[in-house]
């Protein structure tokens, strides 16, 4: 079949039972942004997604995330704090962060980091924050969920001081940066954005083997074409997967079975 008519087909066909699986290794799930959170799980599966990493990355969704992962067996979990946090997060809060780290369905630290698109003026705060959950990472051989924005060459730098193994969540950069993170261990992220137009994505990934990439949704956030600018939810991984296999010319289940095969492998599944 064609890859976007095979998508439709999952899409559509409520009884698919069908072989494929895919992994979303970065999305959010909460009652304020789904009504039916049932209904979700329900739909991811239908689509052919019945793996999804939930991320709770500040101390009200953190909770809820735990509660989440903690009642769906094909529900897992990362936990650690946004940099939009660095301001807020303290001592006891970072206590209280390695507490959950024990939690049988918390599987990595993220999503942390650098984000200077926002605030340029808490820089230090930013990276304590993210080298304080660095730390928490090797003490409890956890990967890491890595958001970076506007804060390439101090991503990188911070990296460089730590032997960690994750995710650049929602990697939009340019083959060099791309090149530098894999050496650094890491997995690239891709999402809605490889769907957009205008994006450079594509071209980057020309060059990144697939055994370099996981997929994710980062939902209910950049849900990809043709439903940009709408909710985002996990089920919308084949239409990303589609546009990969397209890019790097190979089958739906080519992407499927190796990006699974990654995050399965990163995560320890
Ligand atoms: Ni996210």
């Amino acid at each position: 079949m064609v890859l976007l008519e095979k998508y439709h087909f999952f899409r559509y066909n409520a009884n698919y039972e069908g072989d494929l699986m895919f992994i979303d290794t970065h999305c959010h799930l909460s009652k304020k942004d789904y009504e039916d959170i049932n209904k979700v799980i329900q739909a991811n599966k239908e689509a052919g997604v019945p793996l999804i990493v939930i991320s709770g990355c500040n101390k009200e969704d953190m909770e809820e995330t735990l509660q989440l992962a903690n009642q769906y067996q094909e529900v897992y979990a990362t936990i650690g704090y946004h940099p939009e946090e660095a301001e807020m997060i303290t001592k006891e809060d970072l206590k209280s962060l390695e507490e959950k780290l024990s939690c049988q369905k918390v599987i990595g630290i993220g999503e942390i980091g650098l984000d200077y698109h926002y605030r340029k003026d808490n820089k230090n705060k930013q990276q304590e924050l993210f080298q304080n959950q660095l730390e928490l990472a090797i003490k409890y051989h956890l990967p890491v969920v890595i958001h970076s924005r506007d804060a390439t060459e101090d991503t990188i730098n911070i990296l460089k001081k730590y032997k960690v193994k994750g995710i650049m969540h929602c990697f939009s950069g340019s083959i060099e940066t791309a090149k530098i993170y894999i050496k650094l261990g890491f997995y690239l992220g891709i999402g809605g954005v490889v769907t957009f137009k205008n994006s450079n994505l594509k071209k980057t990934l020309e060059e990144i083997p697939l055994e370099k990439i996981v997929l994710e949704t980062d939902s209910p956030y950049l849900a990809p074409e043709p439903y940009r600018g709408t909710q985002n939810s996990s089920k919308n991984i084949p239409i990303i997967a589609s546009t990969i296999a397209a890019v790097k010319k190979v089958s739906l289940e080519e992407v499927e079975k190796i990006t699974s095969y990654n995050a399965k492998t990163l995560f320890n599944l």
